[in-house]
This record gives C-alpha cells, structure tokens and sequence, in this order.
C-alpha cells in the first residue's frame, strides 16, 4: 500500500492505472478510523480493481475551531488498518495541498437548499466545506464509484445531489451505519464520551427506535412526535440540537401519501456531537 501526500504524484499514479485499465473506488474519511469506516473499505474493495482511501481533516468543514483542533489525528494506525483491508493507496494530504491559496480562497461548491436544513442550520458552512472537499478529491482521484456511509445521511444526499447537478462521472455507493451492540453509531467523535456518558449514549439510538414506533402506531403527528423525542433525551442526559421526521428523499416534512421517511437526530453529550438516523417504510 502506497501512502502518497502530494497531488502531482496522486495524479501521476492515477493516468498509470488509466493507462493499465484499472477501475478505482474512492472511500473519503478524515481519519481515526473504526470498524464504520472499515465496512466501507470492504466494500469498495468488491467494487473496483483499486482502492483508495483519503484522510483529510477538512477544516472547511469545521464551524468551530476547537473542534478542529481537538479532531483526533492517528494517521499511523489507520494506515495500519487500512493496509491490513488490502487498500491499494491512501492519500493523506496535508491542508496546503489541497488549499494551496488558503482556506478562505477557494471557489466553493454549493447545494442550495438541502444544505441550509438540519445539520446545516446548526452548523453554518458545513456543508459547503464538505461538498467543496468531496468534488476536488473526486476531480483528483477520478474515481469510477465512491462509497459513503447512511450514518451522515443529509452528506449521502447531498452528495448525490452534487453529483447529478455538476454531471460528476461518479456512481455514489451508500452504506448502513456500523453500530456498537448497545445500539451506539461509530463515530470518531465517540472518543470524547467519557465512560458516565458512554453508558447513556445508546439513549439516541433507543429513542429513535421508540420515536419509528410511535409512528408506525399511529402514523399521527410526526412535529409532536419528535417534539416528544426531544423531551425523552433531555430526561436521558443527552442535549438534543434537534429530532425531525423528514421524508426521504429530499428531507423536507412528509407531505400525504409520501411512505419513505427518515428519522434524524443530533445532540449532545458532554463534549460530544452525537448524530443518528433511522429510515422508516410506512404502508
Ligand atoms: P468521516 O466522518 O471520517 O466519515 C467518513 C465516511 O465514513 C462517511 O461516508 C461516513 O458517513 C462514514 N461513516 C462514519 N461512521 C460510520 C458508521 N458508524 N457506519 C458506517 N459508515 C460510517 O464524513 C466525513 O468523514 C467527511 O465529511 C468527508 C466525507 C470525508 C469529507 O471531508
């Protein structure tokens, strides 16, 4: 497994696999990887004849500077890790690689709209970064497929968005979310837990799963509901940013006859961010 920094050779490396025919896909992370990020590889790997997996701690995409810097950073042991998964190359460039101008100097990709909901109300910018980082890290690697997990589910679909409204020569791969056996998602922000508030983190993912049959009951009023939800957390530890039933495929509020919804949550614990979501079918 090659460990590359710099975009010249990364592009080198790429007009060589070009040139031999080989199909690429791409898993983009930002490092301090656990078995969620692994499950990704894995399939990427059944997907193309190389595999390349970026670790970028994208600072466009962080809205608070504490964050950033607290981010964990373990390059040595993903890297360890991902050899182990049979990935062919990982590119891991430092931030004037890919930001040579500087951060606040590059053209920005947006997705109106989608971008300003949930997560993005909440962290202004955020999306804008993470749309930004993924179309240049698509424009360098070329990839043929990209595989992204369900856990970020507003990223997967505005992702896709991206791609469809810019004609990105990409097939996006989406994958469901890793969990710990108590229910807990994996994230690499579950490091800042301490071991009170690892015990009542499941409390996120239980309280989704009561909120999905609440409305699998009574199909009723999705708004009270989740209203309801954002109680049951606070009385569990957690500081709930917000618990919404969404349809889908757009993530506005479901309107009659739409029977795709997804539930999405965030909240806090601690130091800790946590975020989750549950897809629901009704009749
Ligand atoms: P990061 O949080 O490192 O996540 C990288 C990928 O792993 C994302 O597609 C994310 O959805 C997926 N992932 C994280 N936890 C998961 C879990 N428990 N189960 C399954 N998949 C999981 O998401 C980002 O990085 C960044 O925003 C990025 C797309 C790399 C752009 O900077």
């Amino acid at each position: 497994m090659d460990i590359l920094h710099h975009v010249a050779e990364l592009r080198s490396r790429r007009r060589t696999w070009q040139s031999q025919g080989h199909s690429v896909a791409l898993v983009p992370t930002m490092g301090h990887l656990h078995p969620g990020h692994l499950a990704l590889v894995h399939h990427a790997r059944t997907l193309a004849d190389r595999v390349v997996v970026s670790i970028f701690v994208n600072p466009l995409q962080f809205d608070r500077a504490d964050d950033l810097a607290a981010y964990p950073r373990t390059l040595a042991q993903d890297c360890r890790l991902l050899a182990e998964a049979n990935v062919d190359l990982v590119f891991a460039p430092a931030e004037d690689a890919l930001y040579p101008a500087g951060r606040d100097q590059v053209t920005r990709v947006e997705v109106p709209g989608l971008s300003d909901l949930l997560e993005g109300a909440h962290r202004p910018g955020h999306f804008s970064g993470v749309t930004t980082v993924v179309c240049k890290l698509f424009n360098l690697i070329q990839p043929d497929v990209a595989v992204f997990g369900e856990k970020d589910f507003q990223q997967l679909l505005l992702i896709r968005r991206m791609v469809a409204d810019l004609d990105l020569p990409v097939s996006i791969q989406g994958l469901p979310t890793v969990r710990e056996a108590d229910g807990l998602a994996l994230s690499s922000r579950n490091v800042y837990l301490t071991p009170q508030e690892r015990a009542l983190a499941p409390a996120l993912y239980q309280t989704l799963c009561e909120l999905a049959e609440g409305l699998q009951a009574d199909g009723g009023d999705p708004d009270g509901l989740a209203r309801h939800a954002e109680k049951t957390l606070e009385k569990r530890g957690l500081r709930p940013d917000y618990v919404a039933v969404r349809r889908r495929q757009d993530l506005l509020p479901p309107q009659p006859g739409d029977t795709q919804w997804v539930i999405l949550a965030a909240a806090w614990l601690g130091r800790a961010r946590l975020i989750d979501n549950l897809c629901l079918d009704l009749p």
